[in-house]
């Protein structure tokens, strides 16, 4: 089962995604005209964030959610700088081998359960030399939240998904041919001060799957209203021939 994504209602929270997706456009050295490859674009926002530092370049959005492809699409609409196709990031990626100098990627590796293909899938799109940037649940992600879940009894929350390690994470690019940066684990606690924006944050993002009593219960179990993320920091490079 895949989660079903509400484009609306992720545009409209105020999500710790923004911050990651910032952090990831701010560490690349554009000279305004690469080809970047957003893998896992979702509605666009760190597209139209790196656009702005891409003046002649070209951004490519990959993703498997067809509603989120069309916000996309929505959002660059006639903006020819900009593409999105439907991808499994877990497969071939539909982009020529060799042909983009940069990827990113936001809060969307961890939905991929096996990590085994997707950082080859990655270098196999890029030109040597070229740089991959991607924020990812990490180890330990959710851990406490997780608990409180278990403590309601429900089931789990999300379909499927994967928090890898530095170990992990360094074989995996190591048997992709590219060269590790920094491949960092970084709790990043996150603070809800409002109520609301707490209860509709937790049914919208994380807790999709549960019914609303165990969502309220979760919520009084989390009363500091603290998610902990745990967030994977990668940043590789694609050898030179
Ligand atoms: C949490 S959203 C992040 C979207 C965007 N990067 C951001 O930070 O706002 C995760 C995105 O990854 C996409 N995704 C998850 N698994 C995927 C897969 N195996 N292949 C392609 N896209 C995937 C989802 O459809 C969704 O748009």
């Amino acid at each position: 089962m895949s989660v079903n994504w509400q484009p609306v209602q992720y545009d409209s929270l105020p999500l710790p995604h923004e911050k990651w997706g910032a952090r990831v456009v701010a560490g690349f050295e554009f000279s305004g005209s690469e080809i970047l490859v957003d893998a896992g674009c979702g509605t666009g926002r760190d597209a139209q964030l790196a656009l702005s530092r891409l003046p002649e370049g070209n951004i490519i959005g990959l993703d498997a959610s067809p509603s989120m492809r069309v916000a996309f699409q929505q959002r660059f609409s006639g903006d020819g700088q900009v593409s999105v196709l439907a991808a499994n990031l877990d497969e071939p990626w539909p982009v020529t081998d060799g042909s983009v100098d940069a990827v990113m990627s936001v809060a969307a590796f961890h939905w991929i359960p096996d990590h085994s293909r997707v950082w080859s899938h990655a270098a196999t799109a890029l030109k040597p030399g070229g740089v991959i940037r991607v924020d990812a649940g990490g180890a330990g992600n959710l851990t406490r939240l997780l608990a409180a879940v278990d403590e309601v009894g429900a089931t789990p929350l999300l379909p499927s998904w994967h928090y890898a390690g530095v170990d992990e994470t360094l074989g995996h690019l190591r048997a992709a041919g590219l060269e590790p940066v920094t491949v960092e684990l970084r709790q990043t606690p996150t603070q809800f001060d409002d109520d609301l924006v707490y209860a509709d944050y937790l049914r919208s993002i994380v807790l999709h799957r549960l019914t609303e009593i165990q969502r309220m219960q979760v919520a009084s179990i989390m009363a500091d209203r603290v998610v902990d993320y745990v967030r994977l920091e990668v940043e590789a490079v694609k050898p030179s021939d």
